[in-house]
This record gives C-alpha cells, structure tokens and sequence, in this order.
C-alpha cells in the first residue's frame, strides 16, 4: 500500500453500522432545519455537483461573489446553522488530539454522480487542528496528495463508516473525490453518499 503524508489517518470501519444510523438520523434532522443547497464556485458562479449544508457555530459556503468563507448562518435561509450532534463532538475528542471543540461541521451529499476536485482546507484561522472527516453511505474514490498541487496523489477506497483525519503535516493537503460507486451501501435508503467533515475555524 502506498504511504499516506505524514498526519494523514484513513480509519475504515471505525463507526459500527449501529452508530452510522443514528449519524444518518441526527444529519436527517440537521438537513430539516438547515436545507441542503447547491453551493456555485467562487467567480464563474459554477455550481458545484455535491450539495451542501453546515452544523455548527459556523458553517463552509461558498458562492459567485462571497467566495469560500465561513459564516454564522445559512445562505439560504439567513437562520443560524443548528448544533452539531453530540455524537460528533464525541468522535471528535476520541479521534482528533485537539483539546479545543469543533465549531464547524460541512455536511456534503453526493449523488451517483457527484465529485470533488482536488482542493486544500484553508479557510480556516487555525490550522493546528485537524480536519476528522466521516463516510456514510456509498463507497467513494477519495484521492489525496501533499501540500502542492502538482505533487503525487494517492486513492484510497472509502466506505460507510470509515474516518479520515488530516492533522498535522497533512492537514493542508490536496485531497478530493474522484468518483462515488453507486449501490455499495444500504445505509441511505435513496443511495448517495454523505460526507461529514468536523473543524475548528477561529483561534483557540
Ligand atoms: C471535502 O473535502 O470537503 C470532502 C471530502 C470527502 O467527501 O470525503
Ligand atoms: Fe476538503
């Protein structure tokens, strides 16, 4: 197996499928109170193909003429972004090694035919703390490389209930995903995949 970037954990199996229901219930409720939209790139207004929608103090958007930033509350419907579940404040102080909470939580669905380019994290003020990113789901192809665009990547399989954290030396490396293998999950019943991820924004 080729070797992650140093700070970079890929935990398959790390939630047991009793745990990814309930995730799958608790997002469910999220999703009600803050609608899953569809977030347009920075300057071409290009719509992105995964939608999105946040839990948390602050939550990722990105549109046309505000670019990628967190804010306070959701574009659409100018409401505060609900809290982010209990069981994921827990998953985060079990996997992450950051004594701070996470104040954000970027819920992505993708349909059979989402995907993602390969793009870093950094948007964030704190970037001591790592990115812990949860599969629910359909299995995807999650590709990741180092600090530079133009270095080499690996592909790694996800599936439902897999972990990836990218901390340290990994915590700004270009990852993205490639495809989505529709039909490997029972877990949703309309198919797709759902892709949690848990950071911290501001400055300890
Ligand atoms: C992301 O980088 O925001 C999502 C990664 C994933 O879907 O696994
Ligand atoms: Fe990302």
């Amino acid at each position: 197996m080729s070797m992650l970037t140093e700070g970079i954990r890929h935990l398959p199996d790390y939630l047991d499928r009793e745990t990814q229901e309930k995730l799958v219930d608790e997002i469910r409720a999220v999703v009600e109170a803050a609608p899953l939209y569809v977030p347009a790139m920075p300057k071409t207004g290009k719509p992105m193909s995964v939608r999105m929608t946040n839990c948390g103090t602050f939550g990722w958007v990105t549109d046309r003429d505000g670019g990628y930033r967190y804010q306070a509350v959701h574009p659409v419907t100018g409401k505060p972004w609900p809290p982010i579940p209990k069981r994921l404040m827990a998953l985060w102080a079990e996997v992450s090694d950051c004594p701070h909470e996470p104040q954000a939580c970027l819920v992505n669905f993708y349909s059979d035919s989402a995907r993602m380019g390969l793009h870093q994290d950094r948007d964030e003020k704190d970037l001591s703390a790592p990115v812990v990113s949860v599969s629910l789901g359909d299995d995807c192809l999650f590709r990741v490389g180092g600090t530079k665009r133009s270095d080499p990547t690996v592909s790694v399989h996800l599936s439902s209930g897999a972990i990836v954290i990218l901390g340290g030396e990994g915590r700004l490396a270009f990852h993205g995903v490639d495809r989505i293998y529709p039909g490997t999950s029972t877990l949703l019943k309309q198919g797709g995949r759902i892709n949690l991820t848990l950071r911290r924004v501001t400055l300890p």
